[in-house]
């Protein structure tokens, strides 16, 4: 079955990032597992997380939705200093141990959350006046402790937060007047030594766009990388505002990447004046899938947690007064539109619940003349090829090609050609070559086998806004059928 189903071309107010425009021409039979958040960013090669409460483990409707949804688990408070070490040298384990064994029972990724902060201390720490030297051995042996408990099972460290200023300037902390700036890159040298198999980050918030704390970001991790310390990623918190995703996000989180880091955004949400209304929560689903698409369009970023699971448990009311309905379900645990949006941007079925395209509210509204999603040949059956432009604007576009074989695949290569002049810039999923128009992409090393009737999926992106037909898609030499 196929269907079209208009995505958002709710226009964004200038200087917001461009997304969601085009026609998406998608095959929608899905099976239940394959409906979830968590398969589709699976499918994406991304991992999707949230932030556990963990006084909410008991509630069987959290609960549910947390192991069934996301990939990945980060301890909303119960990793945080005073949670772990309350009085000093004696150390509570209990909401930590949980996590791990929530993310064990539901074979789930952890993002350590956090080692190396300047809030949510303890008292004894926070108020200890420790000399630089004592300070040192208080840091380095919470790292080696808490590290070392659950070395090879934490898959991401946040191994300092919050270091920076608006301005760039370094924040004003413990740690800093004990031990100046390099606190950050002995914290590093500590956690690599604690759990030498984690990958190491440094994480912020609103250094999601190009701003003056992100390049103070930038360039102290560009410092960090070409002195060796081991530093493995970088997060962005990205707790935004409706309507403030900055424009520049994408080329941000590349940025970092292109130091050769892995990026993740790491606490998202897109909160609101309260109550919501339809409209708004549209442009929040609108934006979700808006982050996702510039996470997939950023070949080393490994995935998105968002925080907390719905709007009824989250930090934003509490500390935004007027403000809520950041999250994707909403006070009832329903999923939003937001929900579906994030789930359609990772390649998951379009529309609303069911999962079908049913014109639900992840389908949006908005035209862009007709682009793509064209009949793209005869095809032998052998396989569908659905080819989605998911994002364009003056001078590019991203595209998510998902193509569906027949039979099982040990190895695959995927050809098609592109208008005269539009070239592709880089390619995510897979090995993307153009030679002419011809554009021919190869699987990735982790994505090659295929089972019969599964479908692969990558990513590309393109340095012009041109609208046209979709392609004639050929699989293994072999044409498909659109979708
Ligand atoms: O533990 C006490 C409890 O003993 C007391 O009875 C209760 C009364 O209010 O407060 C409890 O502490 C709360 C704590 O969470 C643990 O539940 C604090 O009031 C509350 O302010 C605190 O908020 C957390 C906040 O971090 C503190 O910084 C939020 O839940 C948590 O979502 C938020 O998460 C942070 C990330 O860690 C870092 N990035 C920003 C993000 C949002 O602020």
């Amino acid at each position: 079955m196929s269907s079209r189903v208009r995505r958002a071309a709710v226009a964004l107010a200038a200087g917001v990032l461009i997304s969601g425009v085009g026609v998406h021409a998608s095959t929608m039979t899905a099976s239940a597992q394959d409906s979830t958040l968590r398969a589709a960013a699976e499918s994406s090669g991304r991992f999707v997380g949230t932030a556990i409460n963990d006084s909410l483990l008991n509630n069987s409707t959290y609960r549910a939705i947390a192991e069934r949804e996301f990939s990945s688990v980060t301890a909303e408070n119960a990793m945080k200093w005073e949670a772990i070490e309350p009085n000093r040298g004696q150390y509570n384990w209990a909401g930590a141990d949980r996590l791990m064994n929530f993310a064990a029972q539901n074979n789930q990724q952890v993002w350590g959350h956090v080692l190396v902060w300047h809030s949510q201390l303890p008292g004894w720490l926070d108020n200890g006046n420790f000399s630089g030297s004592e300070l040192r051995s208080i840091m380095n042996n919470h790292i080696e402790t808490f590290a070392g408990r659950y070395r090879g099972q934490v898959d991401r460290w946040e191994v300092v937060n919050e270091i920076f200023n608006e301005d760039g300037s370094f924040r004003d902390t413990i740690w800093l007047r004990g031990l100046g700036e390099s606190y950050v890159e002995e914290a590093f040298r500590a956690a690599r030594a604690a759990d030498p198999n984690a990958k190491l980050f440094i994480n912020d918030y609103n250094t999601d766009g190009i701003n003056a704390k992100s390049d103070a970001m930038y360039r102290l991790v560009s410092n960090l990388v070409a002195r060796g310390v081991p530093i493995d990623g970088v997060g962005f918190q990205s707790h935004m505002i409706l309507g403030q995703v900055p424009s520049t996000y994408q080329q941000n989180l590349q940025r970092f990447a292109d130091l050769g880091l892995e990026v993740a955004v790491t606490e998202l949400d897109i909160r609101m004046n309260t109550p919501a209304d339809s409209t708004r929560l549209q442009r929040q689903a609108n934006e979700y899938a808006s982050v996702t698409e510039a996470c997939l369009a950023v070949s080393r970023c490994s995935g998105i947690t968002v925080w907390g699971i719905s709007d009824r448990d989250s930090w934003i009311p509490d500390w935004f007064q007027g403000e809520g309905a950041a999250n994707l379900y909403d006070e009832n645990y329903q999923p939003k539109p937001a929900y579906y949006a994030m789930r359609e941007a990772f390649g998951g079925p379009g529309g609303g619940p069911g999962g079908g395209d049913n014109g639900g509210p992840g389908g949006n509204g908005g035209n862009d003349g007709g682009d793509n999603g064209g009949p793209g040949g005869p095809g032998t059956g052998e396989c569908t090829a659905n080819y989605d432009v998911t994002s364009r604007w003056d001078a590019g576009s991203v595209v998510e090609l998902r193509v569906t074989t027949r039979q099982a695949l040990t190895g695959w290569q995927v050809s098609f050609d592109l208008p005269a002049g539009v070239r592709v810039t880089n390619g995510w999923n897979a090995n993307v070559t153009q030679s002419g128009n011809r554009v021919t992409a190869t699987n990735a090393d982790y994505n090659g086998n295929v089972g019969a009737n599964g479908t692969l999926q990558f990513g590309f992106m393109t340095d012009s806004g041109q609208q046209y037909s979709a392609p004639a898609v050929s699989l293994n030499g072999v044409a498909c059928s659109g979708s």
